[in-house]
């Protein structure tokens, strides 16, 4: 079992960035992070299990999942500061005892070969410099039987209205990167050279997601 281990270099302009990110999830993301949570319930039942959240951020949707399901959640996550947000906002939940968090890098996970029983992970894929590779440690950490959920959007609860104001936000903040998650075929390209031959892909109003069976 991974220890949560604790940080000690960022600078406070850092942990102030990372607050701020933080602020934004909730005040402008909350819809999407709410509507997603109760589509993965509606099409996966009450998960229970050991889930990994990759790039989880501050660990505002980890929270989410974790108050509408039965899982434990290791929130993995690269970026020290971003790192201690997620801690203190688990703390402030008085969640602690169901979601960790982790430091690390999605490209070398720092969890046993099937360790997990589902894997979420949602608005980071942008991010991954080697994207086959952290889809083949994905394949890694999953348990046989398991699934894993990468994507990006919104979830298919949202109203119009809050749709068209995430979805201008999120361009205007990714920029370039937001293209990400209008290309399914080259996230099915990055799945099948990472060896992957069980998945599926879905691209609609909800967004582009990956699901993953081992
Ligand atoms: C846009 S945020 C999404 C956060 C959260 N999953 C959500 O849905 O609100 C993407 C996060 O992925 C993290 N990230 C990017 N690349 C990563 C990597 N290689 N390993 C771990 N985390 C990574 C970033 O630092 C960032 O916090």
């Amino acid at each position: 079992m991974p220890e949560e281990r604790v940080p000690a270099d960022y600078t406070e302009m850092d942990l102030l960035e990372a607050k701020r990110f933080d602020k934004k999830v909730k005040e402008n993301f909350m819809p999407a992070i709410v509507s997603t949570v109760k589509q993965i319930i509606e099409d996966y039942g009450v998960l229970e299990g050991v889930c990994v959240d990759v790039g989880c951020g501050t660990a505002v949707f980890a929270i989410e999942l974790c108050k509408h399901s039965k899982l434990k959640i290791f929130a993995l996550e690269k970026e020290k500061a971003i790192y201690e947000v997620a801690r203190m906002n688990i703390e402030e939940e008085g969640l602690a005892d169901r979601i960790i968090p982790i430091l690390g890098d999605a490209h070398k996970m720092p969890f046993e070969n099937e360790f997990a029983d589902f894997i979420i992970s949602r608005g980071s894929y942008h991010c991954w410099k080697d994207k086959v590779q952290v889809f083949k440690e994905i394949y890694r950490v999953l348990k046989r039987g398991g699934t894993a959920l990468v994507g990006g959007g919104f979830g298919r609860y949202v109203t119009d209205e809050e749709y068209k104001r995430m979805k201008s936000l999120r361009a205007r903040s990714l920029g370039d990167a937001a293209k990400a998650y209008s290309s399914p075929d080259k996230l099915r390209e990055v799945i099948n050279k990472a060896g992957i031959s069980n998945f599926r892909i879905s691209y609609d109003r909800a967004g582009l997601w990956a699901e993953i069976k081992k």
